[in-house]
């Protein structure tokens, strides 16, 4: 028995010992406040309790693995050995992830999906635009990358001014490039200069304004250009990038499907997924300057945007201005693309039914939603808790209440049946 017991610990050890000697990830101790500002760092506080770190921690070996051969150096910090690191980064949660460069700190808020972090790294390890000089760089860029924002044009005057700073700004969220109109050839539909486009999956789309248009002008209309332009046609959206999908404020599209605790989707999810997306690819033009598209799995952020608890698969409209949201009247399965459609061309003349919104009868509703539903996942998961935590201080308060009103009552002995109703009405509220 202990011999086997030996052998098991030793295959731990081993498998953990051969893990982390293959792993690329460095691991760096308070020495690194001396060294952070050489070069570029892509770093992950963490602290060995959070559930969070470890499920990221397979990712980051991929991470660091994918950006061994450049620039960027991967590493973590153990942040409760080297406090005093967290408190230089002023760091509040684990993990945080941090790209370094020189002076500049920038933290990543993105989906913690191997893809995501080396494209966020990619794109600060480079400079803020970079300027294309070769025709044939295009080829590459396109089958690279899916999304990026290109100026065509001299670097100088308003227009380019207020690329570079909006380039600066949202560096972290996408490719920006910079080039000439005999560059750029036939691989942009240029017809003056200068001008700016935005590649999405083979298409592009131009950043119009009209030139009479003072610098405050072109800069507010271009900051909010490029925010609603850089997400692609049809993304995952998670709770590290919804906030700032409201900001594109266009209406979101969602189709809400299951997805299990390995991202596995079922059949008839990704055909409802690929029907809803179908609609945006066949007509773009149609939708483009007014619905985001995207899928969601994440019941909970869902079902609290919902207020309800929404069947998968489903579709769901959320107004990103207003905050109120559509849902279509058809049973999800009778859903077709002409059905959606339909359902749009109502949504943009305001005769489709809306819910929710964003006053305070509503963030009340949505407050009490939300208590319900933890509740209700708490009871789910695990009973006996759920009623120790609010069951007992119930109890003890009742009876608190009950010495302080009818102390002789108390001696009459009753409590046995207190504690049945107790328990009993608790049960039956956090069924609800
Ligand atoms: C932008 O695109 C529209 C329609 O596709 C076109 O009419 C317009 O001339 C373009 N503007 C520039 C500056 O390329
Ligand atoms: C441009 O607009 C953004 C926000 O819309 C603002 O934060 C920034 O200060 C503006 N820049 C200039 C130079 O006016
Ligand atoms: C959101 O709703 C408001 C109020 O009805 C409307 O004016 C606006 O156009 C809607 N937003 C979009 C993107 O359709
Ligand atoms: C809104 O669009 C729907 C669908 O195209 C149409 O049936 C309806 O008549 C339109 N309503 C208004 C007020 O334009």
């Amino acid at each position: 028995m202990v011999s086997l017991v030996k052998i098991a610990f030793s295959i731990i050890f081993f498998a953990f010992f051969a893990s982390s000697a293959a792993s690329r990830v460095i691991e760096l101790s308070d020495r690194f406040l001396d060294i952070h500002k050489e070069g570029q760092w892509l770093v992950m506080m963490y602290a060995p309790w959070c559930a969070h770190c470890k499920r990221l921690e397979p990712v980051w070996a991929h991470v660091a693995q994918y950006l061994y051969s450049s620039s960027v150096r991967v590493g973590r910090i153990d942040c409760t050995r080297f406090t005093n690191v967290a408190h230089t980064f002023k760091i509040r949660g684990f993990p945080t992830i941090l790209f370094l460069k020189g002076d500049q700190q920038f933290i990543y808020d993105g989906d913690r999906t191997k893809d995501e972090l080396v494209k966020f790294a990619m794109r600060l390890s480079g400079p803020t635009v970079q300027e294309i000089t070769r025709t044939q760089s295009f080829d590459t860029i396109k089958n690279d990358r899916d999304l990026y924002f290109l100026y065509v044009g001299d670097k100088i005057g308003h227009l380019w001014d207020i690329y570079y700073k909006t380039a600066d700004k949202y560096q972290q969220h996408a490719f920006f490039y910079q080039s000439h109109q005999d560059v750029v050839d036939n691989h942009a539909p240029v017809i003056k200069v200068p001008t700016i486009f935005v590649y999405k999956e083979n298409l592009h789309y131009n950043f119009s304004i009209n030139d009479d248009n003072d610098y405050d002008k072109i800069n507010d209309t271009m900051q909010k250009w490029i925010n609603s332009e850089r997400f692609p046609t049809f993304p995952k959206v998670t709770r590290g990038n919804i906030n700032q999908l409201f900001l594109t404020n266009k209406n979101l599209v969602l189709a809400v499907v299951e997805e299990n605790a390995v991202e596995d989707i079922s059949q008839d999810m990704i055909e409802f997924r690929d029907m809803v997306e179908s609609v945006i690819k066949n007509k773009r033009h149609k939708y483009h300057d007014y619905f985001q598209f995207g899928w969601i799995s994440n019941t909970e952020l869902v079902n609290s945007i919902a207020m309800m608890e929404m069947t998968k698969p489903s579709l769901l409209v959320i107004n990103t201005s207003t905050s109120h949201h559509h849902i279509p009247d058809d049973e999800p399965s009778k859903l077709t693309p002409q059905a959606i459609e339909l359902f749009l061309e109502h949504i943009q003349n305001d005769t489709a039914t809306r819910y929710g919104g964003n006053n305070v009868v509503v963030r009340f509703y949505r407050w009490w939603f939300e208590t319900k539903m933890t509740l209700a996942s708490m009871w789910k998961g695990n009973p006996i808790l759920t009623m120790l935590l609010f069951g007992l201080p119930a109890l003890f308060l009742s009876l608190i209440f009950y010495g302080i009103c009818c102390p002789d009552i108390l001696d009459a002995g009753d409590d046995d049946e207190e504690e049945e109703d107790e328990s009993n009405d608790s049960s039956h509220m956090k069924k609800d």
